[in-house]
């Protein structure tokens, strides 16, 4: 049985299909300040919402791109599109973001049943919802019982860091990195938990923040620098991180300042442990290398709630990935198995 995610009283999913043709999803962008549910009605919408990260993680962007399709598919019957205005809608969606590898999965698992009709392709988008929750119970648990092999007696729990938001909001419910802790939360083993704020749209401060205080788990924001100076002083157990698409040689593209952690966690000789499911690794992409990482406006990087942090005219980068190579990384945990690719 999956487990319910009560906030406010309800249950509540990240991103759901609302027949006869609506996606509704968490805004993220509002959070925490506000839960608020938004109404997508066509595929113009969804894909602003993509970019704008009013819905975002990996394994949500699957489930958006898998759902956007059937959400094309009833724009083009109400607005009389041909053929080609549709796939254009569809290939639009398709590239909405370019570095988490579910959004393609997602896209790709539905447009497959377009020759079958507007049922079977519902069909097919909605069952990916589901599959999600299921999806990230199984792997959160696999998750669950690889730390509690790798670090066994803690008595007072275990200390964890982890970034940006791998939590239910980057999924359907439940979560990946965010789900492990959950399920370890489940057994009375987590002593902390140690969240990175995630510069520079914080998702770790705002909502990987906001679900921790809503299940009860303790925890800590810590800004990103901090992260390798608070593991190299001891305070960390193992560090547990989603990813947006890992490469066949197992090289993981994850939220920027990433990286940074799998190379204090290595030089400090505790675990760095991606929890994914099986449709972010990406046998296409040969290594880290050729993983496409989104740049984002420097606007993102040079203001502050409004206001400009820089001299005007600073130059700025903004890449939201950085990729942790293979060999820093202790185990991926999908769905299915644990690979250990270091
Ligand atoms: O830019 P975002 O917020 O979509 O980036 C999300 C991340 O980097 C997550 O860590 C990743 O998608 C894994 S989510 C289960």
């Amino acid at each position: 049985m999956p487990p319910d995610r009560r906030v406010l009283g309800a249950r509540l999913r990240t991103i759901d299909w609302q027949p006869p043709s609506t996606i509704v999803i968490i805004d993220q962008a509002r959070l925490p300040g506000e839960l608020a549910l938004v109404e997508l009605r066509t595929v113009g919408e969804l894909i602003e919402a993509i970019r704008r990260l009013r819905v975002r993680g990996a394994p949500a962007l699957g489930v958006a791109g898998g759902l956007g399709v059937a959400l094309a598919v009833a724009e083009a019957e109400r607005e009389g599109w041909d053929d080609d205005r549709l796939a254009r809608a569809i290939s639009d969606l398709r590239h909405a973001r370019p570095t988490a590898v579910n959004l393609v999965w997602g896209v790709d698992q539905v447009a497959g049943h377009l020759d079958e009709g507007r049922d079977t392709v519902e069909e097919a988008a909605i069952s990916l919802v589901q599959r999600d929750v299921d999806t990230c119970v199984a792997l959160a648990e696999r998750g669950a019982d690889l730390l509690s092999e790798l670090l066994p007696g803690r008595p007072r729990g275990l200390s964890l860091h982890t970034h940006c938001n791998a939590g239910a909001l980057a999924c359907v419910e439940w979560g990946t990195a965010l789900g492990v802790v959950r399920s370890l939360h489940r057994r009375g083993m987590v002593g902390n938990v140690f969240v990175g704020e995630t510069r520079p749209l914080l998702q770790g401060a705002r909502l990987t923040a906001w679900e921790l205080h809503h299940e009860g788990i303790p925890y800590e924001v810590v800004v990103d620098g901090a992260g390798p100076g608070i593991i190299a002083a001891g305070m960390v157990d193992a560090v547990v991180v989603g990813a947006d698409r890992i490469a066949a040689n197992g090289d993981v593209a994850n939220k920027v300042g990433t990286y940074p952690l799998a190379l204090a966690a290595a030089r400090h000789g505790i675990p760095f442990v991606v929890a994914a499911p099986e449709s972010t690794l990406d046998d296409g992409t040969p290594t880290g290398d050729a993983i496409d990482i989104e740049q984002r406006p420097p606007d993102e990087v040079v203001m502050w709630s409004g206001a400009r942090t820089t001299p005007v005219g600073a130059g700025a980068r903004n890449p939201a990935f950085d990729v942790t190579p293979a060999d820093l990384v202790t185990a991926i945990v999908t769905e299915l198995r644990v690979v250990r690719p270091g």
